[in-house]
């Protein structure tokens, strides 16, 4: 695997590259790698010539200071995985390499970000389109690959890239889950056994929502259910449970084609989302 920390070197690399091989495939990280991560990694794999991924944690979209600090940061792991699933390119540019400037431009989603992870985490979103734009720009890829997992900041960068005209292809990978069910994510690891157990109530309510809305209850006495539910567990949270159109991204109160169930929530001080599309 080539390792790159600068975009200099990193596109002229490409630049050959592409020159030979018919695809670049693209996997955008924050590291603290796990199969969630490797499940993109082996969709660019299948997909494309070469496969690039970049570990990089992104100031500019954390509202939280604490969660920035705190940010499990697993380089040294995660180049061994990365070399394991045959990974061809890492990018792993420093906070200079990517900021060298005072950041002045501002992203604004409209109603797209005024709900969910937008609403919870003022800023956020500007901050994921800031270093997505230039992560596209430096590396240029035909196909990215994006999680469903963070499927508000899926509809996110797929509004950018239609708007800004990136010359990008845009892939949606299924949510990787551990054996008893819990979403795979980096902040597991913050996790004690005890709130690992209870971090389980996330996707057990999205379960139990589902299960309520095919029995015909309305979505705000199922809120109810579901908080009552969340917050028995000690130390657990609700901040939301939503139900949206998958295409456009739009709240709704009862289930049309193509609709989707997320939730948020603290374990501890440990912020966690998961989602569940249903009709499938
Ligand atoms: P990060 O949280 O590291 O996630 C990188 C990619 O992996 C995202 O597209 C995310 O949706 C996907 N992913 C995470 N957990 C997953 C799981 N359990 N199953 C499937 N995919 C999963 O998302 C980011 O980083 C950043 O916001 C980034 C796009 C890199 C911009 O900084």
């Amino acid at each position: 695997m080539d390792i790159f920390s600068q975009i200099g070197p990193l596109r002229a690399f490409l630049d050959q590259k592409k020159s030979v091989v018919k695809s670049v495939g693209f996997v955008p990280t924050m590291g603290a790698l796990h199969e969630g991560h490797l499940a993109l990694i082996k969709e660019s794999r299948k997909e494309n010539t070469i496969t690039v991924c970049s570990i990089y944690v992104n100031p500019t979209q954390f509202n939280n200071p604490d969660d920035l600090a705190k940010y499990p940061r697993t380089i040294e792991r995660d180049i061994d995985m990365l070399k394991l699933v045959g990974c061809d390119v890492l990018f792993h540019p420093s906070n200079d390499e990517i900021y060298p400037e005072n950041s002045i431009i501002a992203f604004d989603f409209g109603s797209l970000e005024q709900i969910m992870e937008g609403k919870f985490r003022p800023g956020h979103f500007s901050g994921v389109a800031k270093v997505v734009s230039k992560l596209f720009n430096i590396v240029q890829p035909h196909i990215a690959y994006f999680g469903q997992k963070d499927f508000q900041q899926f509809k996110i960068v797929e509004n950018l890239v239609q708007e800004l005209k990136f010359n990008v292809q845009l892939r949606c990978v299924p949510i990787q889950r551990e054996k008893d069910g819990l979403a795979m994510s980096s902040r597991n690891r913050r996790l004690s056994d005890e709130q690992r157990q209870n971090a389980l109530v996330f996707y057990q309510s999205l379960q139990l929502a589902k299960k309520l809305l095919e029995q015909g209850l309305s979505l705000s006495l199922i809120k109810e259910e579901v908080k009552k539910y969340c917050e028995s567990k000690p130390g657990v949270s609700l901040e939301y449970l939503e139900l949206a159109e998958a295409t456009n991204f739009v709240q709704t109160e009862s289930v049309k084609t193509n609709a989707i169930l997320l939730i948020a929530g603290h374990v501890g001080e440990v912020r966690l989302i998961d989602n569940l599309l249903l009709n499938e």
